[in-house]
């Protein structure tokens, strides 16, 4: 779809994808499984680049999920490398761009030289402010909600915070990203129409937009499509369609509502 066909001044803030169907693409093709992630990358990049394009200020991708260890020893190996490889070839781009790399997830557990990569390419594009690029990895929403409510239980114990006084706001200060707005679009590739434990506090009023396009083919027109679906939708966040109208500041795309302000 044609860029022209979006409004750039309602670009989503945040958009977080998760990049399913690359061992379906590749099986289809008679290929392992592994040729699927390795055209992924390919999607990577293209998406990269169009949403900094676009105006998209934060991208989250799921890029290995907490329950992806338990996947063949070869295909984790290989979903690890690619990492590595994207980021060895891509920083120079990603420096060039002004884009922040950013991490969410348990990251202790990867192995080293994996994480020696996102940690170099997370301080070396430190300073950069005109897109967040978030990679999820071994990253599960209930896993960031009990390691959060772990923290917050250890600062109660210390005294720091008042359990009595603990509020939606409060809470997600403990989040793995507290600093990044909530995701105003959610895309899921690969024809599957699930969350995965993907973001699980973040996406209490993300738009959620599907497709059957598997993600190896996701490219730049996948992306202007989806956003221009989530520019067709009225977003009420609980409100009434009326309100809305009225220019609620409640409505605000980004402004989440909170309901149990203290
Ligand atoms: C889901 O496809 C995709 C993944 C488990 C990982 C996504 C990873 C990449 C695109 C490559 C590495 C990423 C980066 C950011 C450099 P699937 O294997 O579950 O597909 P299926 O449902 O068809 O089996």
């Amino acid at each position: 779809m044609n860029q022209a066909r979006i409004d750039s001044n309602r670009v989503p803030r945040h958009v977080a994808i998760i990049m399913d169907g690359n061992g379906r693409w590749a099986e289809a093709r008679g290929l392992e499984r592994n040729a699927g992630h390795r055209e992924g990358i390919e999607s990577v990049r293209e998406v990269v680049r169009a949403a900094h394009d676009l105006g998209v200020q934060t991208l989250t991708l799921y890029a290995f999920s907490i329950e992806n260890w338990n996947r063949p020893r070869d295909e984790v190996g290989e979903l690890m490398h690619l990492l590595e490889h994207y980021l060895e070839v891509e920083m120079e781009e990603v420096m060039e761009n002004g884009i922040r790399v950013r991490s969410i997830g348990r990251l202790d557990r990867l192995p080293p030289s994996t994480r020696d990569a996102v940690e170099s390419a997370i301080e070396r594009s430190a300073g950069n402010r005109n897109m967040t690029l978030v990679f999820a990895l071994s990253y599960g929403g209930r896993a960031e909600i009990v390691d959060a409510a772990r923290q917050l239980m250890r600062d109660a114990e210390a005294g720091k915070i008042d359990p009595e006084r603990l509020d939606e706001k409060t809470f997600a200060a403990y989040l793995y990203a507290p600093e990044l707005p909530d995701p105003d679009l959610l895309i899921r590739t690969g024809n599957e129409c699930r969350v995965s434990n993907f973001l699980l506090w973040q996406i209490a009023y993300a738009e959620i937009y599907t497709t059957s396009v598997m993600w190896p083919e996701f490219r730049k027109p996948h992306l202007v499509e989806a956003i221009a679906d989530y520019q067709s939708r009225e977003r009420r966040f609980g409100l009434t369609s009326a309100q809305v109208s009225d220019g609620s500041p409640s409505a605000t795309p980004g402004r989440v509502p909170v309901t149990d302000e203290a």
